[in-house]
């Protein structure tokens, strides 16, 4: 299968089964924005679930929170994003359309560092500049480029009309996490090395989202920032680094599908940073997950924007210090798409051709559907349902009775449900069931009374 043909066939997979929708869609669609259908749904809530165990419930030294989008704005003044959290944008003469200049760059093998200045960067595209086409018109005139800010404003809290102190939408959702450090530190039992993790929303105007999820104007994060002694950070972010790459495979991912991506040019925040990159269909090896060595930037700068000093003091030895930052932060649209992408498989099975998702069974958004072998059988019916009500107290369960068996093996098999149920005439006389298997097609006869136990 092309590369190409597979992304096309994801994101038609996506609409048609009801994982993802255009966002506003019968308003013609909204750039940047999707919504979650009924089984996208339950696969975000599998993905933020796993990453919650991975995080929080399997570890002592991390805690969860969950905290306001709307933030009071110094914080974002404090964090760099007021002045650093731009993209270089330059517009087409011809047509109008935008780019993102760094983006166009790097398609022509050309870097531009995030920390140059707007005439540097102005210098490079002028440059290269016969070697960008517009991607709209293709004609190659430009505007000088801009640095166009990504924070998101809104009017929350200005009653006055008056243009007052702008109010931002986060920009990344970890801010979140440093203004709450001190409020952890004294209502836990938290001592630094610990770690905070959150998932939550963030809002970026980008120039041009594109991609299906991986670029998006609205966006949901899962981040860990984990606090260490200053100078203690560079073992640690070693092991981070390892356990989040590891944590991929764990869950399912293919291993040839991942790699490691140092950056040249770093964020204003970051003395270090690595992402993890997957090979999405059709654009490629990209970003799926960053992980930061922030120092103290954000620490130090929410203290002195605050006023509130958040060093840390330890109990054992007094001693006083603002706590280095180790960060990761995964994009949930991005996560879903590699998890679907890696999930998504063509075969024969049976000698039929059918479209199946691999999902793991943690992930999987349906993990048992159960058939009565015919709908127009009342006793068998009852006795489907019967199962179904036993099972979907614990399990995410869908009870299917439409069309003949193979065609409901193959809509489960495409929105990868590991396990089937029928109903059929013996179970009305021994009280055992067939159970199928996703990935084999392979059948068993299975007791009713430890049904529960073996899907579990
Ligand atoms: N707190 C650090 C931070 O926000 P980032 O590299 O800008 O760092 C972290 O973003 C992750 O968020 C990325 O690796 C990606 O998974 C996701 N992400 C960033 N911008 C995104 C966008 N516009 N659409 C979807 N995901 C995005």
């Amino acid at each position: 299968m092309a590369e190409t043909d597979k992304m096309e066939k994801i994101v038609s997979l996506c609409k048609r089964r009801g994982f993802v929708f255009q966002g506003s869609d019968i308003y013609g669609g909204m750039a940047g924005m999707y919504d979650f259908g009924p089984y996208g749904a339950e696969l975000l809530n599998n993905l933020k679930r796993a990453w919650w165990k991975e995080h929080v419930q399997r570890r002592e030294d991390y805690f969860g929170i969950d905290s306001a989008i709307f933030k009071d704005p110094k914080v974002w003044e404090a964090s760099g994003h007021t002045s650093g959290f731009s993209d270089p944008l330059s517009e087409c003469k011809n047509c109008n359309t935008r780019i993102r200049v760094d983006k166009e760059l790097e398609k022509i093998g050309v870097t531009a560092d995030e920390k140059m200045s707007e005439e540097e960067i102005n210098a490079l595209f002028d440059e290269h500049k016969g070697e960008i086409k517009c991607p709209s018109c293709g004609k190659k005139e430009f505007s000088p480029v801009r640095a166009f800010n990504l924070l998101v404003k809104t009017n929350m809290g200005d009653f006055t009309g008056e243009d007052s102190e702008a109010v931002y939408l986060p920009g990344e959702a970890c801010q979140g996490i440093y203004l709450n450090f001190k409020n952890i530190v004294d209502s836990t039992r938290a001592k630094v090395p610990f770690g905070i993790a959150q998932i939550g929303k963030a809002f970026r105007n980008e120039i041009s989202p594109r991609n299906f999820l991986f670029r998006t104007r609205e966006l949901e994060q899962a981040d860990t920032q984990y606090f260490v002694r200053p100078n203690e950070n560079k073992e640690k972010y070693e092991e981070i680094k390892k356990s989040r790459f590891d944590w991929y495979i764990k869950m399912g991912i293919r291993e040839e599908n991942l790699r490691w991506k140092q950056h040249d040019n770093l964020v204003f925040y970051a003395s270090d940073a690595w992402d993890i990159e997957y090979n999405f269909p059709s654009y490629g090896f990209d970003e799926l997950e960053g992980i930061h060595d922030r120092t103290d930037y954000d620490l130090s700068q929410h203290s002195e924007f605050s006023g509130v000093d958040l060093s840390y003091m330890d109990p054992q030895t007094g001693e006083k210090y603002i706590p280095w930052v180790l960060e990761t932060s995964v994009g949930l649209g991005r996560m879903f798409l590699a998890f679907l992408s890696d999930a998504y498989t063509e075969d024969e099975i049976g000698g039929e051709k059918r479209t199946v998702l691999k999902l793991s069974k943690e992930l999987a958004p349906i993990k048992v559907a159960v058939f009565p072998l015919l709908k127009n059988k009342p006793d068998l019916v009852a006795k489907a349902r019967e199962v179904f009500d036993l099972l979907k107290e614990d399990m995410m369960c869908e009870f299917d009775d439409n069309g003949n068996i193979g065609k409901r093996y193959r809509r489960q098999d495409e929105i990868g449900t590991p396990y089937c149920v029928t109903i059929d005439f013996d179970t009305l006389e021994d009280d055992t069931v067939t159970v199928r298997d996703r990935d084999t097609g392979e059948q068993e006869r299975v007791k009713i009374e430890v049904l529960k136990d073996r899907l579990r």
